[in-house]
């Protein structure tokens, strides 16, 4: 019985401690760098995550090193995510990590920059072979189809910058009288673009340029800065604006990435910093979308394309505004998320105080009934045993049919309170042999009473009452009738005895009283135990 009621609590608790909160995805990201464009991607992430109440998101940067980038790959999986998404810093160095990640399991999102595997779930990128063909078109367009180029090309072995860098040779190639007079490399960073720029000019110094195109727009500022040094003029700068005489001199500079935002690229060509750049969508509310639609089982493209546009004078200031309006809402967004995830944490607080103080009513709830249980049970057990040996007669006992119960009855039968000496009675084996003796002697004798028995037992009938009904839990009378009736139904089935021969044996100075109360202690008439 016991084990029944601790399966009954194993499953109580079970239930209890099922919180009905869904699957924590944990996400981790790898960037290959930290920049402005990646902060931006990373801030679209969080937001977005923040929307939903189980995405974990682990950000790791690589700062442009592959070989670091593979180890934190290896780190993340082995941290146990549900799910990568990376930005691999160079085409083929990064790859065998994504692999490891990608064979064992993890689903693996590749977004922006390339891999030479196909060992991916999803690849998310914006077209960059067409990003530096338009690039190379508006380039031609302003110069009239004639000009000096200078192009500062992305990190070497990264796909954007390949990609980049064919479109746009593709694109000036129906321009003979565009040249590209120097092609420097550059990692996307400004400072080596700058240096790189200031380094070329320091050689060439008399070299006409005419527009300088960098993969990224940090390139293509850096290299602005690297000529407005070198090259020594000394201009009058109001604002961000450069001005003076001769400041036609100062070629058209274009890049890519069109960020939104103080000192992103829009800005910059408003500015007249740049004369164009080309957004590169960062997208990381998408990149998020995916993530989820991969993990939570529902369709999703395998390849997702960007779409992008120029950033001009004519378009920067209306793309500004409205970027600017973006971001407000954003913010406003934010701040509402702050709130109501303020609200969310009182009322998680006070879920988890409720589910506590449910529980423990529940334990004690379980622990009364348990020991409730427990003490009926031993108590129940000891009186059957008790009783079993107080009348240790093995053929009348055993002879009683299976789930037969001895009554317990709490009548009163007048006793006083005993004295504490008369309390010391004799040990209860002793006590249980006299009383035996005493009854089985004398069971014949309808008129034998509680009184002759305490009697012969020398106790008084207080004394009597107690003892018998602390040990059996039934009082004397009914001892003795239980006792009369056993040795009836004993009697019934060893001896061809009538049915009212065995009630006179037995004590019972009635016969109909005796088969009326053997109906009540067996269930059955004594006639049905002979059939
Ligand atoms: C950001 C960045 C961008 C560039 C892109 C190329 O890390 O350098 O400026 O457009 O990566 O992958």
């Amino acid at each position: 019985m016991n084990k029944t009621y601790l399966c009954f609590f194993a499953l109580m608790l079970a239930l209890l401690s099922c919180s009905p909160q869904r699957k924590q995805h944990r996400i981790g990201v790898s960037q290959c760098s930290e920049d402005i464009w990646r902060d931006w991607q990373n801030a679209e992430m969080r937001m977005e995550a923040s929307f939903h109440e189980n995405v974990a998101l682990t950000f790791t940067t690589a700062h442009d090193d592959s070989q670091r980038q593979s180890q934190q790959i290896d780190s993340l999986v082995a941290s146990g995510i549900d799910l990568l998404i990376v930005a691999p810093n160079q085409l083929s160095s990064v790859s065998p990590a994504i692999d490891r990640a990608y064979d064992s399991g993890v689903p693996v999102i590749v977004f922006e920059r390339k891999t030479d595997s196909q060992k991916y779930t999803a690849f998310v990128s914006a077209d960059n072979y067409e990003m530096g063909r338009q690039m190379g078109e508006y380039i031609a367009m302003r110069l009239d189809g004639k000009g000096q180029l200078m192009e500062i090309l992305g990190l070497k072995g990264s796909s954007p910058a390949d990609e980049r860098h064919r479109g746009f040779r593709d694109a000036i190639a129906h321009y003979p009288d565009l040249k590209v007079v120097a092609t420097l490399q550059g990692d996307w960073t400004e400072e080596t673009a700058y240096e790189a720029v200031k380094a070329y000019l320091h050689h060439q110094p008399s070299i006409n340029i005419d527009c300088v195109f960098g993969h990224n727009d940090r390139t293509a500022m850096g290299a602005r800065k690297a000529m407005l040094e070198v090259s020594g003029f000394r201009f009058q700068v109001s604002g961000s604006q450069v001005s003076g005489s001769q400041s036609q001199t100062l070629p058209m500079f274009c890049g890519i990435d069109g960020l939104p935002g103080e000192n992103g690229g829009i800005q910059q060509v408003r500015d007249s910093l740049l004369t164009a750049s080309y957004i590169y969508p960062t997208r990381g509310d998408l990149l998020l979308q995916v993530a989820l639609d991969i993990l939570e089982g529902r369709s999703y493209e395998k390849e997702v394309m960007l779409t992008s546009a120029l950033v001009t004078r004519e378009n920067a200031n209306v793309l500004l505004l409205e970027s600017d309006e973006v971001m407000r809402r954003a913010q406003q967004l934010e701040l509402l998320q702050e709130k109501a995830s303020g609200y969310l944490h009182q009322l998680n607080a006070q879920r988890v105080v409720m589910w506590l103080a449910g529980i423990v009513i529940f334990l004690l709830l379980i622990a009364i009934v348990l020991f409730y249980l427990y003490h009926r049970n031993k108590v129940n057990m000891q009186r059957e045993r008790v009783v079993q040996n107080l009348w240790n007669m093995p053929e009348a006992i055993s002879s009683v049919p299976e789930g037969t119960t001895i009554p317990m009855q709490t009548e009163d039968d007048g006793a006083q309170t005993p004295s504490d000496e008369e309390e010391a009675a004799s040990a209860p084996s002793t006590f249980i042999t006299r009383f035996k003796e005493v009854v089985e002697k004398r069971m014949d004798d309808s008129e034998l009473s509680v009184e002759d028995i305490a009697a012969d037992m020398n106790l008084s009938r207080v004394q009597l009452y107690r003892k018998v009904k602390s040990l059996s839990g039934s009082s004397p009378v009914e001892l003795l009738r239980t006792a009369r009736l056993n040795r009836g139904y004993q009697m019934l089935l060893t001896t061809d005895k009538s049915i009212s021969e065995v009630a006179y044996a037995v004590g019972f100075s009635a016969p109909a009283y005796f088969t009326k109360c053997f109906k009540d202690e067996f269930g059955m008439v004594p006639g049905e135990v002979r059939k």
